[in-house]
């Protein structure tokens, strides 16, 4: 069974099948994602999980429609039920931060240098309300600026980027993106460049957002303590390919693929069995020369011939779907210290 079908929930916001992007090359195309399905439900947060490279930020990017020039997307994206992959530019600008939003992976350059604070939000808001005075603008952008926690905001309106922090601009960021009340948020690496104690910040502000406004939030991040801590359910990406997604806690307390099972093992603090799993060895493939089979078996501590051979199929289990030849009969939280 495809992995669209296998995690299809009834009435989803946003639906992702069989999405397959090619990348031109010299050598001809290759598929950096090379099939992801996934589904967020209306007020949701879902992680999506993956070494650098697994195509996190490009799958998000088809979604918004803002693909690097030649590069080529198929299969499914559905928002609301409608099917946006390939709607003209018009109409997807008019969903760009209207209804979905996303919060890019480089926050630094995301602001304007010569603007003021104030002004950029301002910007947003007028482009979906181009009917609402200048005083409302000023009010309606406090107010996010209140929403995203910056101290005494009706002074700081006026301040350049340059005046901000870093953690500081980042809320700017996220003001901005939710400046139109969007359906879907996707936030990418969100807290990647900030300190520990401002990433706390942003995540509370992210939690907050889906409390109070009921936003949906695609959560790409490399840290499964973030996910833990916010994320209802996890899609965990490996060179371009689903390798398993569930429900947070039945993935964290059992992981099926072993890739899961290494990523947990990066951070013993969320669970004591954990400490038992495996560390990854070696690196994710070449996208451009992908192994054949199941594309974790050349790092595979349980890799059989067969895992050289086909791909696995999707298989669910309770609440997981997972992509792994040995899923059923591994038990990782406690097989994985004899496995080497
Ligand atoms: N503009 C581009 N041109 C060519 N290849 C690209 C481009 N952007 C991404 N890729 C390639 O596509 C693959 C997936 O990239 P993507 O940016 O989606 O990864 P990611 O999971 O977001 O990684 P990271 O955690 O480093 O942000 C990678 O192999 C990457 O090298
Ligand atoms: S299919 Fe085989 S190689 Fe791939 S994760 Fe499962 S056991 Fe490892
Ligand atoms: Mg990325």
């Amino acid at each position: 069974m495809k992995i669209g079908d296998m995690t299809a929930i009834p009435e989803p916001l946003l639906e992702v099948r069989d999405l397959r992007i090619a990348i031109p090359g010299r050598q001809g195309e290759h598929l950096a994602v090379a099939n992801i399905g996934f589904t967020v439900a209306s007020g949701e947060i879902l992680g999506l999980v993956g070494e650098s490279g697994s195509g996190k930020s490009l799958s998000m990017l088809a979604v918004m429609g803002l693909l690097p020039a030649g590069m080529r997307a198929s299969g499914s994206i559905r928002f609301k039920g409608q099917e946006i992959l390939g709607l003209p530019e018009r109409q997807m600008r008019r969903l760009r931060g209207g209804r979905i939003a996303m919060i890019f992976q480089d926050p630094m350059t995301a602001l304007n240098p010569v603007l003021t604070l104030g002004a950029q939000i301002v910007e947003t808001i007028e482009l979906h309300n181009p009917s609402l005075s200048s005083r409302e603008l000023r009010n309606r952008a406090i107010e996010l600026m209140e929403l995203v926690a910056i101290p005494a905001p009706d002074k700081r309106f006026d301040q350049y980027p340059h005046e901000f922090s870093g953690g500081m601009r980042q809320r700017i960021v996220i003001a901005i993106a939710v400046a139109n009340d969007p359906d879907l948020l996707i936030a990418d690496e969100p807290t990647t460049a900030l300190d520990v104690t401002i990433q706390a910040q942003i995540v509370d502000i992210l939690n907050r957002l889906r409390r109070e406004k009921g936003v949906a939030i695609a959560l790409i991040t490399h840290d499964l303590g973030l996910v833990a801590g916010l994320a209802d359910r996890i899609a965990i990406l490996y060179a371009g390919r689903i390798a398993e997604c569930g429900e947070i806690g039945a993935v964290f307390q059992r992981p099926r693929h072993p890739y899961t099972a290494g990523l947990l093992a990066a951070v013993p603090s969320i669970d004591a069995d954990v400490a038992r799993l495996y560390a990854i060895r070696g690196t994710p493939p070449s996208l451009a020369d992908r192994p054949p089979g199941c594309q974790f078996n050349p790092r595979c501590p349980f890799a059989l011939p067969r895992c050289a051979e086909y791909n696995p199929e999707f298989r669910r289990f309770g609440e997981t779907v997972v992509a792994c030849h040995r899923a059923e009969e591994l038990n990782l939280a406690s097989d994985t210290a004899d496995a080497r």
